[in-house]
């Protein structure tokens, strides 16, 4: 029934959307994507009207919280519409927050837009400060154009977290000095387990960094305190205390966070994916687009939501060669 909670079979209460707007993206980041990708077929992509009716119908059923994520939201056509849409559900204050996560490449020319649209807070990706690893990493992507985002974003007035997943020998040295960097700026960093999701060329085994041993590391330099600082998302934070910045884990790998899931997410095709790290999904689309009225579309995510499952199974080690999920993370967006 409109109006009425989303619970899942364990007693969580779903409020958090995340909706993959595009599964394309114009990096190829190496823990992401193959260097060839499969992208979903564009015959079966909604329109920005079914991605609002969608959002819409979520948010009458209790969703509080918004994001949008790719692959890169912003690469996709006429995105700002979509976004000043959402918006109405700011000023009418059924939804808290609407946001989005991304890589920051098409930022500079769209900072200003999304701060007037109401957007307040974004993640950027950002996995290197040095030019050329930040090449190497996103294969496709330019450190100086990302810089020009994050400062067209901040001078737009919007509040910003950095993501960096954590990747042996890549970046874990670096980390202190992309702290210092990030909380000099005023604003957050959180760091992220690499998970097992879709086909790439590298060995996960060979980028996996578990956060337990980049704290440890951390902290010969840092003095880090726990503090309670929640955002709805998975991370656990805490203040750096020599730089007075925030500093979150996100531990899908070594510190399952499953049970305080309050989350779907939503691809660009209309699958509902009640798990990142499951491949059980249910079929939005064809309830959306068999009736002018919400009310099968609406049933269809109550039945989703009862079969949202307890939790992934990710793996990553040598005797496990394979995804844990088929799917890449640009197919929803985390
Ligand atoms: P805020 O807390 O609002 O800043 O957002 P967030 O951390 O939820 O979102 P963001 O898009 O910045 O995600 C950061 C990382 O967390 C991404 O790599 C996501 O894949 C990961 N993440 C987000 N939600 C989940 C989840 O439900 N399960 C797992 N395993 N990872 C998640
Ligand atoms: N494991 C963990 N994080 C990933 N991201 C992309 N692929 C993976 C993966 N396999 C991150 C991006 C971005 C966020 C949305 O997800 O770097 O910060
Ligand atoms: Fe694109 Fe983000 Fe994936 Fe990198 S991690 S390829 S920026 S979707």
């Amino acid at each position: 029934m409109p109006g009425m909670d989303m619970i899942d079979p364990f007693g969580r209460t779903i409020s958090y959307l995340r909706v993959s707007v595009t599964d394309r993206c114009d990096f190829r980041c190496v823990y992401c994507m193959s260097e060839d990708m499969a992208f979903l077929p564009k015959k079966d992509l909604l329109s920005l009207e079914e991605l609002d009716r969608l959002c819409t119908v979520f948010i009458e059923k209790g969703v509080r919280k918004l994001r949008l994520t790719g692959g890169e939201p912003l690469v996709r056509k006429n995105i700002m519409h979509l976004v000043r849409e959402l918006a109405r559900h700011l000023k009418s204050g059924a939804l808290e927050e609407l946001t989005l996560t991304t890589n920051g490449s098409q930022l500079a020319r769209y900072a200003g837009e999304l701060a007037d649209a109401g957007v307040k807070r974004i993640n950027v990706s950002l996995d290197t400060l040095d030019a050329d690893k930040f090449h190497a990493i996103t294969r496709w992507g330019h450190l100086d154009k990302v810089m020009a985002g994050i400062d067209a974003a901040q001078a737009a007035g919007l509040k910003l977290k950095l993501n960096a997943v954590a990747l042996k020998g890549f970046n874990d040295a670096e980390l202190p000095e992309m702290l210092r960097w990030a909380h000099g700026r005023g604003m957050d960093l959180t760091v992220i387990e690499t998970m097992p999701m879709g086909e790439i060329e590298a060995d996960r085994t060979d980028q996996y960094l578990p956060l337990s041993i980049l704290r440890a590391n951390l902290e010969k330099q840092f003095t880090l305190k726990d503090i309670p600082y929640k955002t709805g998302g998975p991370a656990r934070y805490v203040e750096v205390v020599e730089t007075g910045g925030r500093l979150g884990f996100i531990t899908p790998m070594t510190h399952n966070f499953c049970e305080s899931c309050n989350r779907v997410r939503l691809t660009c095709t209309g699958t509902l994916y009640m798990c990142l790290g499951q491949e059980d999904a249910a079929d939005l689309r064809a309830p959306l687009r068999a009736s002018e009225g919400n009310d099968l579309v609406a049933a269809a995510i109550d039945e989703a939501i009862g079969r949202k499952p307890k939790g992934h199974d990710f793996v990553i080690d040598r005797r496990t060669n394979r995804p844990s999920v088929s799917r890449h993370m640009s197919v929803t967006g985390g």
